[in-house]
């Protein structure tokens, strides 16, 4: 059930006021003389006790809370029920995806990310997927005008303003006061409020700036409370600073229910959306999307972060990733130049630095490759950020094949943990990964040998990294002989009878 929730007048604060001795009248200011009676003298101090507006919500809230058992009575584990979760889709599947199945009515969504990446343009094709199935979307925007709004929805849907009737729901209000918004919201009782962003926000009664940690603390727990009174989803947008936190720092995590990052290289079109809290559904999925010029695209297809026209190269080698319920297949590449020794840098972008580090310390004790005095740079195609250990092995080969100059055959891939011993360790849901990189193609897929027995002829097992330069160098000794058996035919035949 949708709607405004009844207040309560729990949550009170003390106000002074005058009341008159002669005829009962109230004044909010002490006077010598009676506004109402003129007699002097009469006005005398009394204390009441007025329910704020915050402290409202709050205590509608507390009732939300209290509508599953009551606040001060334990309940039985097995008593408690499930309060059935209405959820609003936001028609873009690879955001449901993330949120776990669409918008929880009544939760708060905080969205973060740098400035530039493409938040706003989301939050725009949210509102108007959402606004087509009818139902009412507030877009408050504390950072551009309404018609620059306007002119990011022609951009996003061009013609949008023939079907009139479809985004008859959709309301843009550009102001920075959240008085105005909390306004709006009561007069219009929308399904879904944007604020865009909770940065230039602010609330007229505080005595601090837009953007200053006491202002956004304040401003998001207004909006966590107006999300419960009013029964509505709320997206609220947060820039990040330079070092990556949310800005004001970490003070709005807790108070909301999902946290999302907005993720991805500015100068690359591929734009990523991670859980990193979400009380309704897994963190664990991401959805993917692309900039393009007419906004983002939802990019399904797991082939995005290869480039199949690729010859084979030395450092770059394919691995099946998992993200959440789904596995890509994405090219990791390695550098490896001469650097000074002692200091040597080891650069990471799209995978984990200190486990870049560690491996070249493995890679150097047991491996026997000396990287002391080399320079190794490392990184993800396409800019996925690949988190998980099972990587290491493809990280490894793209390290050595960078080093000796040796490119892994065509057709190649490779999966799994390495450990401090050198040793090549299992990985979650091995098949899945061996059954994306066949569909990719791949006919020859290294995995760890403790996890050989499940998988098929094209798995190929690896025990230790010690092993992975000699099948480097074999199958390098291979190619070349096949390179050189088929350039002697090819001088042959253009010799003359
Ligand atoms: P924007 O959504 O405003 O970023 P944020 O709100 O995170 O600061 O837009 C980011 C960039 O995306 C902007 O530089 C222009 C570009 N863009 C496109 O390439 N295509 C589009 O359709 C739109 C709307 C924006
Ligand atoms: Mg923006």
């Amino acid at each position: 059930m949708r709607g405004k929730v009844p207040r309560m007048t729990t949550g009170k604060k003390p106000k002074t006021s005058y009341r008159c001795k002669n005829c009962e009248h109230q004044s909010p200011r002490w006077a010598g003389k009676c506004p109402s009676c003129n007699e002097w003298d009469t006005l005398e101090e009394c204390i009441t006790r007025v329910a704020t507006k915050t402290s409202n919500a709050a205590a509608v809230f507390a009732e939300s809370i209290a509508e599953q058992g009551s606040m001060h009575e334990a309940a039985s584990l097995l008593e408690i029920k499930a309060p059935a979760i209405a959820r609003i889709s936001t028609g873009i599947e690879e955001f449901n995806r993330v949120l776990g199945g669409g918008l929880v009515v009544g939760s708060v969504v905080l969205l973060g990310g740098d400035p530039g990446i493409g938040k706003s343009t989301l939050m725009m094709q949210v509102a108007m997927q959402v606004a087509q199935r009818g139902e009412r979307v507030l877009y408050a925007t504390s950072e551009e005008s309404a018609y620059q709004c306007k002119m990011r929805a022609e951009r996003l849907c061009g013609g949008f303003e023939q079907s009139k009737e479809t985004y008859s729901g959709l309301k843009i209000l550009a102001d920075t006061d959240l008085a105005n918004i909390q306004r709006l919201v009561e007069s219009n009782e929308p399904s879904l409020l944007i604020v865009d962003s909770i940065q230039m926000v602010h609330r007229g009664d505080l005595d601090a700036s837009p953007g200053s940690v006491k202002q956004i603390r304040r401003c998001c727990l207004e909006l966590v409370y107006l999300a419960r009174e009013y029964n509505m989803a709320v997206i609220v947008v947060g820039h990040v600073t330079k070092d990556g936190q949310l800005a004001g720092p970490r003070v709005l995590e807790h108070m909301v229910d999902v946290l999302l990052s907005f993720e991805g290289d500015r100068h690359h079109g591929l734009r990523s959306v991670r859980g990193v809290k979400n009380r309704f559904g897994t963190t664990l999925e991401i959805g993917l999307f692309e900039m393009t010029q007419s906004g983002l695209k939802e990019v399904g297809d797991a082939a995005a972060f290869l480039d199949p026209d690729m010859p084979p190269r030395a450092g770059a080698v394919a691995c099946p990733a998992m993200h959440g319920s789904r596995c890509f297949v994405v090219e990791i590449q390695a550098l490896v130049a001469q650097g000074t020794y002692g200091q040597a840098k080891r650069r990471a972008t799209g995978v984990d630095g200190s486990r870049l580090t560690m491996l070249a310390a493995v890679l150097e004790q047991h491996a026997s490759i000396q990287l002391i005095d080399q320079d190794i740079y490392a990184g993800s195609v396409g800019g996925l950020r690949l988190v998980e250990p099972a990587i290491d092995l493809a990280l490894c080969m793209a390290v050595i094949g960078a080093h000796l100059g040796h490119p892994l055959p065509a057709g190649w891939c490779a999966i799994g943990e390495i450990g401090l011993g050198g040793e090549v360790r299992g990985v979650p849901h091995i098949e899945q990964r061996v059954a994306q990189a066949k569909r990719r193609g791949y006919t020859t897929i290294l995995v760890p040998i403790t996890q050989i027995d499940k998988l098929g002829q094209e798995a190929v097992p690896v025990a230790s990294i010690a092993d992975l330069t000699g099948l480097l160098e074999k199958n390098n000794d291979n190619n070349e002989g096949e390179k050189m058996l088929s350039d002697d035919k090819k001088m042959e035949d253009s010799l003359p009878c």
